[in-house]
């Protein structure tokens, strides 16, 4: 995973007039930084982090696990949670502890294998992009897998290739890895493995060729992901093949197991989100309760430069759903409505905004807030503003012509929406100046721009326990 580092001024530090209290447990301080953001995962102690990693659902503890790359030289941080909304921050689970991660344990994904143990396997790639290896449980029965070890037979397979996969079976149960590289995604096969003592170790990975080419004029493959397509929206049998590169850009198509070759049904450019800032995302299977769905987690690179106490947010946890057979939709879980006050909330109905630059200002205010409007809209200049009182600083969220449906999700300093249950989704990023409350207005362009129906619910933070790591 490469770095990147945005030039962006922070916010001064000022009082905000809020109600919210800390708990002794919850390190974050949202008085003191208004840029804190209440809903995205911020690791403690604050400090740099980038992508998700290994994100995991354990069914022998009924927990969900959340990895992501940590501090300078990378590290694996980790916190896990019940239900994926309320976090408990573990101590850093990889550490640079060996030759191969001297430099940085860089990114990868996390197994829950399908054997009697439920056996879990971190796959990693080494900073210097040569190096695949493996982390596992020091516990399995510890219910939090604080510890994890990096087994003597490490690394599993040398390649020029970076930010492994999940480990996926073939239907006639071969263990595969597909991994980034500059030309595409390649595939890898644990050679005649029947279990996770072949998997983890023996030198048994063999690499069969290209999973998918990347098409001509596209960068490197960065933390690719290749999953099947679920939701009742789906056709049998299609397979997402994701890359990052500016942005997160997805296919769908159909992979035969034989020739180990991903053929997508057309390569026209799709991105998770239309922002590049939504970057190095990462899926999982979640198996919780025996239904099955795919989350995923995105890096929001929000641009405060490395060294500035915390920077960088995983975005909410998000459902992809295949609808119309071969599309797909991201949308927060609706666990995260659990976050939702039913205090300060606001219902409208029926505003039609008409004038050519006409601001509307809604009678509501909070600072970390859940929207979803019904919505008809005929030009370009039809939003939300979202005003913070006593500063000049404004955002607009702009709704493009056609959409029926918007999701808003405005967390102090980052701002996550959705159109038309997730067809398309953007990030959006702001600093925070005032120590105000933000109020909400609605934006019109003259012509039609109608918000048929308008529901704003204050959000509280999650619950956040650090006594492990104080
Ligand atoms: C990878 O390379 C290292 C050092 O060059 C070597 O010790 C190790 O055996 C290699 N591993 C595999 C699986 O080829
Ligand atoms: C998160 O914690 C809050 C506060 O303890 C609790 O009300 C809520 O049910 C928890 N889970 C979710 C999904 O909101």
């Amino acid at each position: 995973m490469k770095l990147f580092v945005l030039a962006t001024l922070i916010a001064p530090h000022a009082t905000y007039a809020t109600s919210m209290h800390r708990t002794s447990s919850d390190p974050r301080d949202f008085d003191a930084d208004l840029n804190m953001p209440g809903f995205h995962f911020v690791p403690f102690p604050f400090d740099w982090q980038n992508d998700p990693n290994g994100p995991l659902y354990d069914p022998v503890h009924d927990k969900y696990h959340l990895f992501y790359q940590y501090q300078t030289p990378r590290l694996w941080g980790h916190a896990v949670s019940d239900d994926m909304v309320n976090w408990s921050q573990l101590p850093v689970a990889v550490g640079t502890d060996a030759w191969y991660d001297a430099g940085g344990v860089f990114s990868g994904s996390g197994t829950v294998l399908d054997d009697e143990d439920q056996s879990v396997v971190l796959t990693i790639s080494s900073s210097d992009n040569r190096e695949i290896f493996v982390a596992v449980p020091k516990d399995r029965s510890d219910p939090n897998l604080v510890e994890w070890v990096l087994p003597d037979s490490n690394p599993i397979y040398n390649t020029t290739a970076r930010d492994p996969t999940e480990i996926f079976q073939t239907t006639d149960g071969r263990y595969r890895i597909a991994d980034g590289t500059a030309e595409g995604s390649e595939l890898w096969e644990c050679s005649g493995c029947e279990g996770v003592d072949d998997i983890v170790g023996g030198h048994k990975w063999e690499k069969i060729g290209m999973l998918q080419s990347k098409v001509e004029g596209q960068g490197y493959w960065e933390c690719p992901d290749f999953f099947p397509l679920l939701g009742d929206g789906a056709d049998e049998d299609v397979w997402v093949s994701k890359f990052s590169n500016t942005g997160d850009h997805w296919y769908t198509g159909a992979y035969d197991e034989d020739t180990g070759v991903f053929t997508p049904f057309d390569t026209e450019d799709r991105m998770y989100d239309q922002n590049t800032a939504f970057y190095a995302s990462k899926t999982f299977l979640d198996s919780r309760g025996g239904k099955e769905r795919r989350i995923l987690w995105g890096w929001l690179i929000s641009g405060k430069p490395e060294g500035s106490g915390w920077e960088g947010l995983q975005s909410v946890p998000r459902l992809v759903e295949g609808i119309e057979g071969t599309m797909l939709t991201t949308y927060p879980i609706p666990e995260l409505e659990g976050l939702r006050e039913e205090e300060g909330a606001a219902k409208f109905e029926d505003l039609a905004i008409r004038e050519d630059g006409e601001v509307k200002q809604l009678d509501f205010e909070g600072r970390m807030f859940d929207v979803e409007a019904e919505v008809e809209v005929e030009g370009d200049g039809c939003g939300f503003r979202v005003l913070w009182d006593g500063a000049d600083a404004h955002l607009d969220v702009m709704i493009d012509k056609g959409t029926t449906s918007v999701r808003m999700l405005v967390d102090s300093s980052v701002v996550e929406t959705f159109f038309n249950g997730g067809r398309t989704s953007r990030t959006q990023f702001t600093q925070v100046t005032s120590k105000e409350s933000v109020k909400v207005g609605l934006l019109g362009d003259g012509k039609v721009c109608n918000f048929n129906s308008l529901n704003l619910w204050k959000m509280s933070p999650y619950k956040f326990d650090a006594t492990m790591v104080q």
